[in-house]
């Protein structure tokens, strides 16, 4: 910029090239040369002239600050976010990041494969899929399913829980009261969702594993609909006629409540060595849905009933892959997941 004044003028080409030398530009606007302008304006009569002058010491201070911005702001590298689930440290250089497969030698893991699969098969039954959550309340995981405060049955739903109390689901039961409250009757949902509990790990229990809750509420159902439901169900993914039996259980939430257990999809029902010579394997547990639960969920038990019942996914896809140990599905291991791409 050209300055008319002959002060400021010789002042601008002195910080400019003093400005060229400065390791921290920045210190620019800190120059004597400066300071002294702006000392010169208090001495100047008032009046046009220390107007003009002081015009031009404001310009040149503001010429100075936009160097300043530009210099600063390109010396600095981008801020470029940081993935923390990124197995390197994305500031090091290219060539020293271990190698990783590119996204086009993936695939999806079998467990979601077989979800997708079977929430289409209720899909087609008129089931709605609704999504279940990692981290809830008290509330949900007990009370709205009718466990009495320090009841003992809450020891079977032993699970992780946060500082704040807030609690890792144990089981998928923990969506039934928002269903309720949510959807209008007649109600059909399936809930899929990651669940936790505090397990002795071994070839059948795993500390995260999958579930799928379902629920059925309207005028007039019965235990006769819940074991025609889960029959054509199973019959459906496992492509195999599948007998169901269904046995005397406990769960807080649901009056009666049964375990049922599919007819073996290997032996079909003859016995083996898969089904312990038994003919059938045990799946999950499922019930009347208990008329304190419907109250809780804003429902008039004395007009409607529902069932409900809840198995674990992992140990379906093992029934039918014949997979020996369910480790396998969280531990990363291509060979086992590539046997599924
Ligand atoms: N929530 C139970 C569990 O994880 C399974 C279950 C049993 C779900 C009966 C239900 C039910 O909806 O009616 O052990």
């Amino acid at each position: 910029m050209e300055y008319k004044n002959p002060e400021v003028k010789k002042a601008a080409q002195q910080l400019e090239a003093k400005f060229e030398k400065l390791e921290d530009k920045r210190a620019i606007l800190r120059a004597p040369e400066l300071g002294a302008l702006y000392e010169r304006i208090k001495t100047l009569p008032a009046g046009k002239a220390r107007a003009e002058f002081g015009k031009e010491v404001n310009a040149l201070k503001a010429e100075l600050e936009s160097l300043v911005r530009k210099t600063v702001t390109s010396s600095l590298s981008p801020v470029t976010s940081i993935d923390v689930t990124a197995p390197f440290d994305i500031n090091v250089k290219l060539e020293h990041r271990p190698k990783l497969m590119t996204a086009d030698n993936g695939s999806q893991h079998p467990l979601m494969t077989e979800l997708e699969n079977i929430i289409d098969i209720f899909a087609r039954m008129g089931f709605a899929a609704v999504e279940s959550r990692e981290l809830d309340d008290d509330y949900h995981m007990f009370g709205s399913l009718n466990f009495p405060k320090d009841h003992p049955a809450r020891d079977e739903y032993d699970t992780f829980v946060t500082d704040e109390g807030l609690i890792a689901p144990a089981h998928t039961s923990i969506m039934q009261n928002r269903v309720f409250k949510d959807m209008k009757i007649p109600i059909r949902a399936v809930i899929p969702g990651r669940v936790f509990r505090n397990e002795d790990l071994d070839a059948r229990h795993e500390h995260t594993f999958y579930q799928l809750e379902g629920v059925y509420v309207d005028e007039g159902i019965n235990a006769g609909h819940l074991v025609a439901t889960i029959k054509t169900w199973l019959s459906s993914y496992y492509e195999k006629d599948i007998e169901i039996k269904i046995q005397p259980f406990y769960f807080p939430f649901t009056e009666p409540s049964f375990e049922f257990a599919a007819s073996c999809i290997f032996c079909e029902g003859k016995g083996c060595s898969i089904c312990s010579q038994t003919g059938w394997i045990e799946l999950g547990g499922c019930g009347m849905i208990h008329p304190n639960v419907l109250r809780e969920g804003g429902i008039d038990p004395n007009k409607y009933t529902g069932f409900a019942w809840g198995f674990g996914i992992d140990r379906l896809v093992m029934l039918k892959y014949n997979i020996e140990d369910v480790r396998h599905f969280h531990s990363g291991n291509l060979k086992f997941l590539r046997q599924f791409s």
